[in-house]
């Protein structure tokens, strides 16, 4: 979701910030601008659509400028255009690009008109470059003038901002969206995102809330929101480890879905023992911490929330204690009861959902025995933010729909339990029976893959339609929320998931002779009801595809049964998505959607 590069350097700069956002389009965006401080003027392109297009009209130009700021936009406040794409300028001589929202945006647009502003766009953003200008106009310094406006906006914001006369220079501001900044040799950068940049740079400074940043090519300054100079911890950040390219795959998705049994590797790598989970893995003291946890209560969003939905049922067998679970965009506006000895979870692939990060923040002023975040990105500031974590290690995730992030979550929750388990001394068979399962997961992820040309029998009926339900009891119902979730993203069909059993409270209305109802049938506790479930559609015609294996084999007339690998109890879960995952990528890949970038989604959604 909108992503800002700014440089300074001592080589021209349209290239490296077009290049940038190329690097950050991953995030969702629908149209994009760059800004050029060239030695005579300032050049602003606009476009809507894809970088590309912006890339072709700056080729025609040919700029030559040392500094400038860039910016991909995904739509909040006023449609996609051109007026309403970044950067937004003031007298052309403040230019502006922000990421986040401006909560008191209408209070600020009334003041601005009110001192005889014209405002050109429909965005929040473009006030604070007309703040900027006028603050300038009292100290005639742009670092003043961008804190004093900073002081007027409430919501958050990442802004990297250029002056005309100011060639050579970028300034930028951080409250509650990421940014950071690059350290090159004869160059300096600002980016909401390390990969815009990781190939030119290893070297970061993270900025924290309330910090601001000049930058010109030799040097970088940063003040905190006193306005006093304070150093930042650099952080390297690994080029390779971040590789983005999509080798011999169509998608990054693909990729992201194949690379699977790795990324699980490196989830448990140095995290698992023999027979039971290594101490204090989610960081130091946190095994003697979590010796008091009674209860858990898990926020997240999306797919980041189906993970905590399915793991629920870990942590009522293996620690036996409750869980609460709460959509993140939720939990902070129902003044949730703490109770004594309640661990905080927030998972999240991205680190920066703005809801997540709120809900913890909230949970900051609350109770809770302590803060634990599962997260992908090491440099986010949910990590930063923790008491303790882990991170799934699954590598950067380029295609918006998640996948190799919310496998290596489940695997990272199950860890979690185990952590918790140990540290109370319980069930230790059942903890070395999970070690042991996650332990043989990656091989039976790979048996899984091998289903895909069965799978490619089903995808033609399922793409052929305008809906689809997803059936499953237990963790499997969270399963296939996730598979629904999956598909209705990328291929744009409708999909809905329900618990097996409350299909005749309501859904069952909805089968007749056409519409898919995919089911997840694994050998478990509850497969024989399930099954009955199953006759209910048979009854109506409707089609089943069902992934089951032999305990669970039911006669299908309309469908097929889709025979999975033998799993463990504690693996399953995580085998029975890439089915899923599966499924929704070649449906998508039928109806020929963009589905690294499906229409209206953003990858990390920064804005609440
Ligand atoms: C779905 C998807 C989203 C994210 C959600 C949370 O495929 O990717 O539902 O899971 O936006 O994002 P993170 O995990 O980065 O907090």
């Amino acid at each position: 979701m909108c992503g800002i590069i700014g440089a300074a350097s001592s080589r021209s700069v349209g290239k490296i910030l077009i290049k940038g956002l190329q690097l950050m389009e991953y995030r969702g965006y629908d149209s994009a601008g760059v800004v050029l401080n060239k030695d005579e003027e300032i050049l602003r392109l606009r476009s809507l659509g894809k970088v590309s297009k912006l890339e072709e009209i700056m080729i025609s130009e040919k700029p030559k400028a040392f500094s400038g700021i860039a910016h991909t936009r995904w739509a909040t406040h006023g449609a996609p255009s051109e007026e309403n794409a970044h950067p937004h300028g003031s007298h052309d001589d403040i230019y502006i690009v922000h990421n986040g929202i401006i909560e008191n945006h209408e209070e600020i647009r009334c003041s601005l008109r009110n001192k005889g502003y014209e405002i050109a766009s429909e965005t929040d953003s473009e006030l604070i470059a007309h703040l900027v200008h006028f603050y300038k106009k009292e100290s005639q310094d742009t670092l003043q003038a961008l804190m004093k406006a900073t002081t007027e906006l409430n919501g958050a914001y990442s802004i990297a901002v250029v002056c005309k006369e100011e060639k050579g220079k970028v300034y930028a501001a951080r409250q509650k969206s990421p940014l950071l900044v690059g350290l090159g040799i004869e160059e300096n950068f600002v980016a909401s995102d390390p990969l815009a940049i990781v190939n030119i740079t290893e070297k970061f400074h993270m900025l924290e809330d309330g910090d601001f940043a000049v930058i010109t090519k030799e040097d970088v300054v940063i003040y905190d929101q006193e306005g006093i100079i304070v150093e930042r911890e650099e952080l390297k950040i690994d080029g390779a480890a971040t590789a983005t390219t999509k080798g011999e795959y169509k998608h990054f998705m693909e990729k992201e879905i194949y690379e699977q049994p790795d990324c699980i590797g490196n989830t448990i790598n140095g995290r698992l023992g023999e027979s039971d989970v290594l101490d204090n893995v989610f960081g130091l003291g946190s095994s003697n911490s979590f010796k008091d946890v009674k209860r858990v209560q898990f926020v997240a969003c999306g797919t980041s929330l189906h993970a905590a939905k399915t793991a629920r049922k870990w942590f009522e067998d293996i620690c036996e204690i409750p869980c609460y679970i709460d959509f993140a965009s939720e939990y902070r506006y129902r003044n949730p009861i703490v109770e004594d000895n309640t661990l905080f979870v927030t998972i999240s692939q991205s680190g920066e959902t703005a809801d997540t990060l709120a809900a913890l923040n909230y949970a900051k002023e609350e109770k809770y025995l302590g803060i634990v975040s599962i997260c992908n990105v090491p440099t986010s500031t949910m990590a930063r933010e923790s008491d303790w974590k882990i991170f799934t290690n699954a590598g950067p995730e380029i295609g918006v729909a998640s996948t190799k992030a919310f496998t290596t979550q489940l695997a990272a929750l199950l860890i979690l339990a185990l952590s918790i388990s140990k540290s109370q001394d319980k069930n230790q068979e059942k903890r070395k029976q999970a070690a042991q399962d996650l332990r043989e997961t990656p091989a039976l992820i790979r048996e899984a893959f091998k289903l895909k040309d069965e799978i490619n029998t089903i995808t033609n009926n399922i793409s052929s339609n305008d809906n689809a339900l997803f059936l499953g009891r237990g963790m499997y119902f969270s399963i296939a929320q996730e598979g629904a979730l999956k598909l209705k993203e990328i291929s744009y069909i409708h999909a809905e998931a329900y618990p097996a059993g409350e299909l005749k409270h309501g859904p069952l209305a909805l089968v007749d002779e056409t519409i898919p109802v995919v089911a997840l049938a694994p050998e478990d506790s509850l497969v024989e009801k399930l099954l009955s479930n199953l006759e209910e559609v048979k009854a109506r015609g409707g089609t089943l595809y069902v992934f089951g294996n032999a305990g669970s084999t039911i006669e299908i007339k309309k469908g097929k049964f889709i025979n999975m690998p033998k799993c463990g109890d504690y693996n399953a879960p995580i085998v029975y998505t890439i089915p899923l995952q599966i499924l929704a990528y070649e449906v998508a890949c039928l109806r020929g959607t963009d589905l690294d970038q499906p229409r209206n989604l953003a990858k990390s959604v920064t804005v609440e």
